[in-house]
């Protein structure tokens, strides 16, 4: 979430509903992903909610963003919370057990005041996202920011709401959230909720 937007703002930012809903979703000793850890504001996010007995696993690709996330979070007193990775969430299956991880956020581009060019891609995105899909347990939830703004933003964007739209075939509740009316394409929030599995005698029953 940008510190710099009152929170009451009407409409929402799409990262500060993200956060709004996930809280909901959130209990206290759960374990938790933050994708994309950049300079940690959903890393702190995801430790306050996960409480004393959560854990968080935090991954970004760059020595910047985790070294400003892992300021970010210590500052907040949260570091015994959270573990991070200077690796790619799209192979974040390595670090938890399928049905284990009860939200992941996602915030795609790049690093304000970093890099720019060190981005996130649709390749590793969506690797990432079938991760997220397979580590999350029942009622989990999924949220990822896009940004269709910036160059390069818009494939990767289409890419994600296309991915999503295969999860409703899958029978998980997916939602798309933005602006509307804006002079460039505007920043949107996909997310999704795992539904629970049907046992295979019951599946095609009425
Ligand atoms: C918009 S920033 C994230 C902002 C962050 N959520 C926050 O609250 O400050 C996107 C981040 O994704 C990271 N990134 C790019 N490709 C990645 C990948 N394959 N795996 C993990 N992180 C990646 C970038 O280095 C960048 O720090």
């Amino acid at each position: 979430m940008d510190p710099t937007e009152p929170e009451s703002m009407l409409p929402p930012r799409p990262t500060a509903l993200a956060q709004l809903l996930l809280r909901e979703i959130i209990g206290a000793g759960d374990l938790v992903v933050d994708a994309t850890a950049g300079n940690g504001h959903d890393t702190v996010f995801l430790a306050e909610c996960a409480g004393a007995g959560g854990r968080v696993l935090a991954f970004d690709v760059q020595a910047a963003a985790i070294a400003a996330a892992r300021a970010r979070v210590a500052a907040a007193g949260l570091a015994p919370r959270v573990d991070f990775f200077q690796e790619s969430h799209a192979m974040m299956d390595r670090r938890a057990a399928p049905g284990a991880v009860a939200a992941v956020m996602f915030n795609l581009g790049y690093l304000p005041g970093e890099d720019h060019r060190v981005m996130t891609t649709s390749a590793a995105t969506l690797a990432g996202l079938e991760c997220a899909a397979g580590l999350l347990k029942t009622g989990g939830g999924l949220t990822v920011v896009c940004y269709p703004g910036h160059p390069g933003g818009a494939e990767e964007a289409a890419a994600v709401e296309q991915w999503f739209a295969t999860l409703a075939t899958r029978r998980w509740r997916v939602a798309r959230y933005g602006a509307i009316g804006t002079r460039r394409p505007a920043p949107f929030l996909l997310l999704g909720s795992k539904p629970k599995e049907i046992p295979i005698e019951r599946r095609g029953r009425p």
